[in-house]
């Protein structure tokens, strides 16, 4: 059997990803014990009852421990770090404490991405917005496509102008029923082309994230544009701990592109939460099915990739209506077969992250991997692009 010592020190493996060292230098490991049949058990500490990152923790104390000669099995336990022990953690960080940004009572981001323009990511996330907010939820919609956004049409939002609040925070315009949108489509002209480059997109990314004031949200969604490129890295970089769903067609070839951002989210250490096969078949009202975009894509990808096939929404013609009509049909036809899948959608993602608002830092932009541009220590204020507000 290993030792006390040997555990710990393979317990230096596991990185807290929001506060990047490991949870033995962050004095995070309470207690280990071990039993003669093999049996290791570790209590490690959090900064919150909540925390989001405790699967990560699960994970990565139970294999890093099972990896040592003698160990069959490990318990992981967790408790929470008193308000002195997190003072001392806070000195120890020796920047003024434990990261803290606009985004601290965000308990879950979810990223939904894919490889492929045109598969129904914005469509399923303003559904999914609106099927979540059905199940009691308070949600946020952040439009991370600058070039080809769409959530100001989708919730009917139009040419609005955020205004500023007292504390100098860009408020979000509110949708149906308390839904938070925030797009980059609020501050330009219509069809006005806009050319972003790297440190540009991050600076009004980290903008939408830090000087929005989303106040409490149970799901923040983020609309990604299509592709693998600068703005999933930023929102990486900058949200450590979201999870990424990926939408795809029932088409293999869909279901390749699908994988290679998979393969990104990997990269940057986002957690994908799942797959969503879109424009499944058509149903006729008599009941006939055809496979327009062909069948098993979702399945594949999610086999491929070992994560759930969270739903199946078909093709139906008042999904692509209501986005025009500017209402989620989850709200306008809950009982459109379409609606019916994303509703159970959400369902299952609620199963997925039972987590409350809780503390949620945001990292510093200090901390970009490498092949991103760094933007300087942000200014206290909307600043750089200033986006005009109302
Ligand atoms: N299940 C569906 N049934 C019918 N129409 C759909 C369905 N899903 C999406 N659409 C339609 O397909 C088009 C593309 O959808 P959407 O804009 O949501 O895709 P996207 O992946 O966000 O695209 P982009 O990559 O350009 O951001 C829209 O016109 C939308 O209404
Ligand atoms: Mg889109």
């Amino acid at each position: 059997m290993p030792t006390q010592d040997q555990i710990r020190e393979a317990l230096r493996a596991v990185i807290d990803p929001e506060l990047r060292r490991d949870i033995v230098e962050l004095e995070m490991v309470r207690s280990i014990d071990i039993h003669p049949n093999g049996v290791v058990d570790v209590m490690v500490s959090l900064t919150t009852p909540g925390c989001p990152i405790r699967s990560h923790f699960q994970t990565g104390v139970a294999q890093a421990v099972r990896a040592l000669d003698g160990v069959a099995h490990v318990n992981v336990s967790f408790d929470v770090l008193s308000a002195d022990e997190k003072g001392k953690l806070q000195s120890k960080l020796g920047r003024g404490g434990l990261p803290d940004g606009a985004l601290a009572q965000v308990a879950n981001v979810i990223c939904i991405g894919s490889g492929k323009g045109g598969v129904g990511k914005s469509s399923v996330t303003a559904n999914l917005a609106a099927a979540l907010t059905a199940e009691g939820k308070r949600v946020g919609v952040l439009d991370a496509d600058v070039w080809g956004y769409s959530q100001p049409r989708m919730f009917g939002l139009g040419a609005l102008r955020p205004k500023v609040n007292d504390q100098r925070k860009i408020v979000p315009p509110v949708a149906h029923d308390g839904i938070k949108v925030m797009s980059i489509g609020f501050f330009i002209e219509e069809d006005a082309a806009v050319v972003w480059r790297g440190p540009m997109l991050h600076k009004a990314l980290t903008q939408f994230l830090e000087d929005v004031d989303w106040g409490v949200l149970d799901y923040l969604l983020v609309d990604l544009p299509p592709g693998t490129g600068d703005v999933s890295m930023t929102l990486a970089q900058l949200l450590p701990q979201a999870q990424f769903l990926l939408v795809t067609t029932p088409q293999p070839v869909a279901q390749k592109v699908a994988r290679r951002s998979a393969e990104m989210a990997h990269k940057v250490r986002l957690e994908i939460a799942g797959v969503i096969e879109n424009m499944t078949a058509f149903v006729t009202p008599g009941g006939e099915r055809f496979p327009i975009f062909g069948e098993g894509g979702g399945e594949l990808l999610a086999n491929d990739l070992d994560v759930p096939l969270l739903g199946k929404v078909p093709l139906t013609m008042a999904l692509r209506e209501q986005a025009d009509a500017g209402i989620p049909l989850v709200m306008s036809d809950p009982d459109d077969a379409a609606a019916q899948a994303l509703r159970q959608i959400a369902r299952g993602l609620v199963a997925l992250a039972p987590i409350a608002p809780i503390s949620l830092p945001v990292m510093q932009a200090a901390a970009a991997p490498s092949g991103l541009d760094v933007i300087p220590p942000r200014p206290k204020q909307p600043a750089g692009m200033s986006l005009p507000m109302a």
